[in-house]
């Protein structure tokens, strides 16, 4: 839900920039998906899942980075059908990535053939689709970008490289959470977590190796904590940043969020518990998969390695420490060349705070008390052909209003190339997850309570990470640039 927001935020950030040359040299990849129901039976009951060539979770892709991908999505549902691919940049073809306001639905029976270039980009990340809570029936995947081989990486080639989608998992039908969501009321509590699909996943391992593991929060919901019996894991990415290389017990990883660490195989060859268990819930959910030492002589045992207290402040301190390497080679973000965001003036600053409102009797998302709702006509069709009444510009305030909840097809207008602080305020008791699409940006601070002037004194302007996604705590600001 807060996707569909901020594609509002972004539409006038990406929507001047043009189509550039793509290079001769940039590879082609072509791929034909096919998206269908089948049953599937994830938490022991079976339910009606949501396939991609028949495969859940989908495909994997594995792409380079500056590949052109040529995706041809066939939508077999009884619902249109639409995916996003989740921290893709798009920056020639901003209106490909797959969010209502910019991209139509597939009908059904209807192909719609994607083109997008992994325009200088490395990490890990994930597709997923966007609309209609199909994302809680699957056809969602991972999507790795690699380094070109002529680009070094900040660490030694790992042995193996495993993905693994981590989140919530409901066994209510898409239908159902969206009957749930319209008749007024809050999403339930899930069923379980699902590492890959699955309730037990198993990874094949030499002793004395690294190994890369890339973990995502594919889930609707909830945080979780991602943590391996025995083991330290090294961060080096987190969408699409190399970070400065430290050493974690276990990550906290919030919706939409990615990271990769390394694992070096050290301990005495067994099996061991592999496991994520749901942050800052009343009930603690819990799940395993196993870390198979190739010359494993016993199974897993003992007790899952316990995770870290219930407390926002240590997820705070974990999210701090996570810095952008500022030696380590790689495409910078920034479109405008620099690397020293800190010393750029944004032009303006933009607040926003959450609320969950009931409106006409749905349970809806609102940002400074505007609830958005999707036009029939792609607002960039819209802009493009100068037809009015579509969406409102300045219909949502820069601040807080205080206002009464309302309805628009709201868009914030900015200017090309304007550098613009955010602040988001969380008001409400649950985690939230904010997504740029199609964008990144600096996480420069975290703050409890409301935000000030003052609070810009804790910013980090020399070597905060940049991000796809971020987690804003409750009762606390986050501010980015
Ligand atoms: C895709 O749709 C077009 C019509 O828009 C149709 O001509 C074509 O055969 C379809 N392709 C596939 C693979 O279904
Ligand atoms: C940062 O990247 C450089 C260049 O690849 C690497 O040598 C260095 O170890 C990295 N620093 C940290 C603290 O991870
Ligand atoms: C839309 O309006 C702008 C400014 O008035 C004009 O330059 C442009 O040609 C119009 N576009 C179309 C497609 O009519
Ligand atoms: C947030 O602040 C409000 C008002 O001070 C308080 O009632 C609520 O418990 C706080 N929520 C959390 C999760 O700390």
């Amino acid at each position: 839900m807060t996707k569909m927001v901020l594609v509002l935020l972004i539409f006038s950030i990406l929507g001047f920039w043009s189509n550039s040359v793509v290079r001769a040299e940039d590879a082609y990849k072509y791929f034909t998906w096919t998206v269908t129901y089948g049953t599937i039976s994830p938490l022991g009951v079976p339910q009606q899942g949501i396939l991609i060539n028949g495969q859940f979770p989908g495909p994997k892709l594995d792409l380079v980075t500056n590949d052109n991908i040529i995706l041809n999505l066939i939508n077999k549902l009884d619902q249109p059908f639409l995916l996003t691919w989740n921290g893709i940049k798009q920056r020639k073809n901003s209106w490909q990535d797959g969010v209502l306001g910019t991209n139509c639905p597939i009908p059904p029976n209807s192909n719609y053939t994607y083109k997008f270039q992994t325009k200088d980009q490395i990490g890990s990340y994930t597709y997923f689709p966007s609309t209609l809570m199909h994302k809680a029936a699957g056809g969602f995947g991972v999507l790795n970008v690699y380094a070109r081989s002529v680009i070094p990486v900040p660490y030694a080639k790992p042995a193996g490289d495993f993905s693994l989608l981590v989140g919530d998992w409901y066994k209510t039908s898409h239908k159902g959470l969206q009957l749930t969501l319209d008749s007024g009321k809050s999403l339930p509590f899930p069923g379980g977590i699902l590492i890959n699909g699955q309730g037990q996943s198993s990874f094949s391992c030499d002793q004395g190796k690294t190994y890369m593991f890339r973990i995502s929060n594919i889930g609707l919901s909830t945080s979780f904590n991602f943590r391996i019996q025995g083991h330290k894991m090294k961060l080096v990415e987190v969408e699409g940043s190399n970070v400065l290389q430290n050493i974690y017990d276990s990550l906290d990883v919030h919706v939409g969020q990615s990271v990769s660490v390394l694992v070096t195989l050290d301990q005495p060859p067994k099996d061991y518990y592999i496991v994520a268990s749901t942050r800052f819930t009343k009930t603690v959910l819990t799940t395993t998969a196993v870390l198979h030492y190739t010359n494993s002589q016993a199974p897993v045992s003992g007790p899952l390695p316990a995770g870290p207290a219930d407390d926002i402040l240590w997820s705070i301190d974990q999210a701090r420490s996570y810095r952008w390497n500022l030696t380590s080679n790689a495409a910078r973000p920034n479109p405008q060349g620099s690397f020293h965001y800190g010393s750029i003036t944004p032009s303006r600053i933009i607040r926003l705070a959450n609320s969950a409102p009931i409106i006409n009797g749905k349970q809806r998302y609102a940002v400074n008390d505007v609830s958005y709702t999707n036009a029939d006509t792609p607002l960039k069709l819209a802009d493009y052909f100068n037809i009015s009444g579509i969406f409102s510009l300045n219909s949502i305030q820069t601040v807080p209003s205080g206002g009464s909840p309302h309805l628009a097809t709201s868009v914030m207008p900015s200017s090309h190339h304007e550098f613009i602080e955010i602040v988001f305020q969380n008001n409400e008791n649950t985690m939230q997850s904010w997504h740029l699409d199609g964008y990144d940006f600096w996480v420069v601070g975290f703050g409890s309570g409301q935000w000030t002037q003052d609070s810009r004194k804790g910013y980090n302007l020399v070597d905060a990470l940049t991000r796809h996604t971020t987690q804003v705590t409750p009762n606390f600001t986050f501010s980015y640039i």
